[in-house]
């Protein structure tokens, strides 16, 4: 067995102010460090979960908590969560006023029918015991007021347990002042996707990595290539000839991560035994 490892990110499309670079930092190490501890005694696909659940509480991120807003000055948030190595697939798309729609994607996983959006997927998280929250915060809603253009960020986490069990999840508030009723990459495959042998969660313009299907084939070539790396070292490249704006994290089975994107930073952090490895 490869032995634990996890990998968290906060998106891509960060410029280069030192900084909101070192808060990103800060709060993602925080994070990662604490759910490296946690996977020492809960599996690969709780510890995604709980990465992704601080990740959405913490406003400074783009999910949960503190997401970017819609064009009708809404908050849609999406979330998803893949097991490796059962192959199952939870999501919730377009969900509004709950605080973890990864928490809600969690529950699905138990479902028969899995994947739920808008209110469906609303009613759903309250008959669950999801209570309501107001996940727009004055920081976000002022950006919202004097911006009106799309923004970036996703939040994310790929882990291996010490079974070699492979999970990750993805949540996302969507790109910011998109159309109502636009679907996210990360309430799909595309965005978020695990295998027995690999997993990657994708932040970048979901329209891009919808019509990359980026998740699955980093995944699928991770596998081919039996490696995660050299997945990633022939996917970027690739979707940048095509000017896609995308970005991913990845973990294999042999606990060995990688990271890429064609836009300016993406911010990412991996744990292991041997300690962390930062991708900014
Ligand atoms: N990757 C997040 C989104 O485009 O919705």
């Amino acid at each position: 067995m490869p032995g634990r490892a996890l990998v968290i990110h906060g998106g891509t499309g960060y410029g280069p102010n030192k900084t909101v670079l070192s808060q990103a930092r800060r709060r993602l190490r925080r994070i990662a460090q604490t759910c490296f501890t946690f996977l020492a005694s809960h599996s690969s696909l709780e510890t995604v979960a709980e990465a992704v659940r601080l990740l959405e509480d913490d406003p400074f991120f783009n999910a949960g908590t503190g997401s970017y807003l819609q064009r009708d000055g809404r908050a849609r948030m999406s979330a998803s969560i893949m097991d490796g190595h059962t192959g199952r697939f939870g999501a919730v798309l377009n969900i509004e006023r709950v605080r973890n729609p990864v928490l809600v994607a969690s529950r699905l996983l138990g479902e028969r029918d899995r994947i739920l959006a808008a209110d469906g997927a609303r009613r759903y998280a309250r008959r669950q015991g999801f209570g309501d929250w107001n996940p727009v915060t004055a920081e976000r809603l002022k950006r919202w007021k004097l911006l009106k253009e799309e923004e970036h960020g996703t939040v994310g986490a790929a882990a291996i347990d010490d079974h070699g069990r492979l999970a990750v999840a993805t949540s996302t508030g969507g790109k910011g002042f998109e159309l109502p009723g636009r679907v996210s990459d990360s309430g799909l495959p595309v965005g978020n996707y695990a295998s027995s042998f690999a997993a990657a969660s994708c932040t970048g313009i979901g329209e891009d990595i919808v019509e990359e299907a980026l998740s699955v084939r980093l995944v699928e070539r991770a596998h081919a290539a039996l490696s995660i790396h050299k997945a990633f070292q022939k996917l970027i490249p690739e979707i940048k000839a095509r000017k896609r704006r995308a970005g991913a994290v990845g973990l294999d089975r042999n606990g060995r991560m990688s990271w890429g994107t064609t836009m300016p930073i993406l911010i990412a952090i991996g744990v292991t035994g041997r300690g962390l490895k930062e991708s900014f």
